[in-house]
């Protein structure tokens, strides 16, 4: 039997060496290091371009499709469509997430122990390791969730899983990197598995059925309703992680369709339950999250925003690292932009989108409509970053989506406004709030809206010292939360098409 030789493998810029059989996808290689797949590695959005400098690799039809002939003359490929063929040496982009770990400071009742808070997200999972006694940080760790290589979004990850067949291949793939997360940790802080007292998952509804191994199907089609949406609790070893002492998993309770526990730790984290006037919280991403309420009772819903948040869709579009806009101001009438890592600009990411949008409409390059006001298709921004036609329809309908269910629930709760607006998550963090404003994503004062960080880690950390519930489960949270389905509202249609056109220019006010 002829035996398959290991070529070596050699990544620019971090001169990682590695070895693989030729044959071996080079996804299955480069996602181990931290690369992105946004398609799913289907080939389509050239998320995942390498530079061969060394060796072969072939260019298929869809590198052919998506890659110019210039690119793929001087080296580019797509990493999701190659194999190794032999030793080779390929610099590659790494787009380094913006991965947000909260470190804040919090009030706790103390506990013997170690206690482990995740925060499963569609994208990114962050870990940190806490000593319960004094409520410290002593290690954190992060990773790209390693599903992502069946699909960037949990639509098509429901898919690969419902249609194809992979929910438990999900299920493995999440236990096993959560329990190798929770290994780097104690590894880090010097600290043994027996130490662990608890362990806290938040994640949205979809990651909670895959992590929990619930039939996912149901989350697929209308109403979108968890077949089983509450507490789950295993011991460690139950998922194959090995702790002495077997110490307690526990994934928070969902709230309802896709307003999972994540959504559940950030109303935690912001004491939305504990304001006296009107308050809010928003997570913007593929699916928005909106909760609006106070401590009288909450209203959440979640709306599909697509992933124009994500720089997904957009034609230049690209996660907030080195290379994208992330800031496009206005000054004299000139457009400036900010590029991560001030080199050349590479593509524009969420935040930057929405100012350009807003630049836009400031300058007169784009009317209320949507459209560019001269006929034009483009409008370059910094070259080669240009803004499109259907760039601005892909945030139109992103930010109808997220204005449409905010208004919704604050008709429900007969507010006219909100004291504070929490903005949950990376983006929350990222975007400019007079650009939300001035599009119209977010109507609210700049200086009501708050980034509130990664509140559904917080809000994992604080389930840790149980400060709400004995059993874990916040039924008393849950109670003052209700769930409005709003692909179930008649009025969101009509409200969402109200929606997808840009404010008329506020008159400037002279004191
Ligand atoms: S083109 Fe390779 S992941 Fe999308």
């Amino acid at each position: 039997m002829t035996q398959n030789p290991s070529q070596r493998i050699i990544l620019w810029p971090t001169r990682v060496e590695l070895s693989a059989p030729a044959g071996t996808p080079l996804r299955d290689l480069l996602f181990d290091q931290g690369v992105e797949f946004p398609c799913g590695g289907q080939g389509r959005c050239r998320g995942c371009r390498i530079r061969v400098l060394n060796g072969k690799a072939e260019v298929n039809r869809a590198q052919q499709e998506r890659l110019s002939s210039e690119e793929i003359a001087s080296g580019w490929r797509l990493a999701c469509q190659c194999v190794v063929e032999g030793d080779l040496e390929i610099e590659l982009r790494q787009w380094d997430a913006a991965i947000l770990v909260d470190d804040t400071v919090f009030a706790f009742r103390p506990r013997q122990g170690l206690g482990v808070a995740v925060d499963l997200g569609t994208t990114t999972l962050v870990a940190q390791l806490l000593d319960l006694a004094r409520g410290r940080v002593l290690a954190v760790s992060t990773a790209l969730n390693a599903q992502a290589r069946y699909g960037a979004d949990v639509m098509s990850r429901l898919h690969f899983a419902v249609l194809g067949g992979g929910q438990h291949q999900l299920e493995t793939l999440i236990r096993q990197q959560i329990g190798a997360l929770i290994e780097q940790l104690l590894f880090s802080a010097r600290k043994h598995g027996a130490e662990i007292a608890d362990i806290v998952v938040v994640g949205n509804t979809v990651m909670h059925h895959f992590f929990c191994g619930i039939n996912a199907e149901p989350l697929a089609h209308y109403p979108f309703e968890p077949a089983e949406g509450g507490l789950q609790t295993f011991r460690s070893s139950a998922l194959g992680w090995k702790h002495a002492g077997d110490p307690l998993v526990r994934f928070l309770p969902c709230l309802g369709g896709f307003v999972g526990s994540d959504v559940l730790a950030g109303i935690l984290a912001t004491k939305l339950t504990e304001h006296d006037d009107l308050v809010g919280l928003i997570d913007l991403g593929t699916n928005g999250e909106i909760v609006i309420g106070n401590k009288d009772g909450l209203l959440c819903a979640s709306t599909a925003a697509g992933p124009a948040f994500e720089g997904a869709k957009i034609s230049m579009g690209m996660r907030a690292s080195t290379g994208a806009i992330s800031q496009v101001t206005v000054n004299r009438d000139r457009v400036h932009c900010h590029v991560i890592g001030d080199g050349t600009p590479r593509g524009l990411c969420g935040s930057g989108l929405v100012d350009a949008v807003a630049a836009g409409l400031e300058l007169g390059v784009i009317a209320t409509s949507g459209r560019f006001s001269h006929g034009e298709n483009s409008w370059m921004l910094a070259s080669p970053v240009a803004l499109t036609q259907n760039d601005i329809r892909e945030l139109q309908l992103a930010k109808a989506a997220i204005a449409a269910g905010i208004k919704l629930l604050m008709q429900r709760k007969g507010a006219k406004e909100l004291t504070r607006l929490y903005l949950a998550g990376a983006f929350g963090n990222y975007i400019d709030r007079a650009s939300a404003q001035r599009i119209g994503l977010i109507d609210f004062p700049p200086e009501r809206v708050e980034a509130a960080g990664n509140t559904a880690l917080l809000g994992a950390k604080l389930a840790l010292f149980s400060l709400d519930s004995e059993d874990g489960s916040y039924a008393g949270v849950r109670r003052r939360v209700e769930h409005v389905a709003l692909n179930a509202d008649p009025s969101f249609q009509d409200v969402f098409v109200e929606e997808l056109a840009f404010p008329q220019a506020r008159p400037t006010s002279i004191d």
